[in-house]
């Protein structure tokens, strides 16, 4: 019997020794590889700065904070993403818009409609890069500079992924990125809030760590001896174990990234032709971190896709759904909001399984079990 899990880490003894490293220098909270991994990080992306964080909910929080959102404001922001990306807008009191996606084959965020959702309390737009594959960026930023308002990234989908030459996360006002289990990069938890702006680099630093103008290492080190305490901040900080750990996985990530290239182009080779699917970003060429592999079932419903992932599942391959609608949500929920795509997506989407190790043999396997279904 097969089993083929949804993601698989790309881990070997090279984290293994960098934690052990670690742990054997003392210093496990945040300190010089917690540093390490934030000039490393913002090199890469080509961003002037980088702070490591706990999560990238506390990434999106601090955004939210920094950029000054709250009570009365507006940000528009997608429903089919991880509930993380609106729930930031409720920690400041303010209010999620949510906007619909492009099509079934683009499943970002659609600038024409976040355009009708303007209105005088509009701060900011949030949005994501689903599956690594960019935004509208070019028509986002024109919509946001002609209304005065900020763009924040949610890229935990997409490190190192391109738009137009320049890394999704660096192009809006802020971006924010997440190490979880499961993402490109894994540190257990972990994100990391990257910016060009200094005085918002500056507030996260702050907010990261209790409003205190000094950390604990400098004051270790003897560079600081006193603090003050000049805003109630949190503790938002990734510790050096982790830190260790996401150094090792971002050497990696170009290498892992190509041979997710490699499996995305044999899944489209294998179910191009089946009249029932859609392959979303499928003439996408730009560079992406293919975190995940979605498939769109035409004409399709719920439960319809439940009989197909269970008929996955009893073949050993483990599926997903990205996402549920966020809108529909207890939370969230307002009858009167009605994103016709994105609740079509949530019920006819299906997410394969992709990661760096997972062999052709297995690529071939999970598309001949598609097929055979159809
Ligand atoms: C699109 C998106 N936004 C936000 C998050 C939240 O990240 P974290 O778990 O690091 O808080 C995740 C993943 O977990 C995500 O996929």
């Amino acid at each position: 019997m097969m089993n083929i899990p949804l993601f698989d880490l790309n881990f070997d003894e090279a984290e293994e020794k960098a934690v052990i490293d670690t742990l054997r220098s003392k210093w496990i909270t945040t300190g010089p590889k917690c540093k390490e991994f934030e000039d490393l990080f913002s090199s890469m992306l080509g961003s002037k700065y980088a702070v490591s964080l706990s999560s990238c909910t506390s990434a999106l929080h601090l955004a939210m904070l920094i950029l000054g959102i709250g009570e009365g404001d507006e940000v528009i922001c997608p429903s089919l993403t991880f509930v993380a990306t609106a729930n930031c807008i409720k920690y400041v009191n303010a209010t999620p818009v949510f906007c619909d996606v492009k099509s079934y084959e683009d499943l970002n965020i659609d600038p024409v409609k976040i355009k009708s959702l303007i209105t005088e309390r509009t701060k900011a737009i949030i949005v994501m890069h689903y599956g690594g594959f960019a935004c509208d960026m070019d028509e986002i930023m024109r919509i946001a500079k002609e209304h005065n308002l900020r763009v924040i990234e949610d890229a935990c989908h997409g490190p190192l992924s391109e738009y137009k030459g320049k890394k999704l996360g660096t192009i809006g006002d802020i971006g924010c990125f997440s190490f979880f289990s499961n993402k490109n990069i894994s540190t257990g938890e972990g994100g990391m809030l990257i910016t060009d702006n200094q005085e918002y680099y500056e507030k996260a630093k702050l907010l990261r760590s209790h409003g205190m103008t000094t950390m604990s290492f400098e004051r270790a080190k003897g560079h600081a001896t006193e603090y003050d305490v000049v805003n109630p901040g949190y503790n938002y900080r990734m510790d050096d174990i982790r830190a260790s750990i996401g150094i090792v996985q971002l050497k990696k990530l170009e290498d892992d990234l190509k041979k997710r290239s490699e499996i995305r182009k044999m899944y489209i080779d294998n179910l191009c032709d089946i009249e029932s699917i859609i392959i979303p970003f499928k003439e996408r060429s730009e560079f992406s971190s293919n975190y995940i592999f979605p498939i769109v079932l035409r004409n399709s419903t719920k439960e319809k896709r439940n009989i197909i992932r269970e008929h996955l599942r009893d073949a050993g391959i483990q599926t997903s759904v990205h996402y549920p609608s966020v809108h529909k949500f207890e939370i969230f929920y307002n009858a009167d909001n009605v994103l016709p795509l994105t609740e079509y997506i949530s019920k006819c989407e299906i997410t394969l399984p992709m990661y760096s190790s997972l062999i052709n043999e297995n690529i071939e396997y999970i598309s001949n079990k598609v097929k055979s279904y159809f």
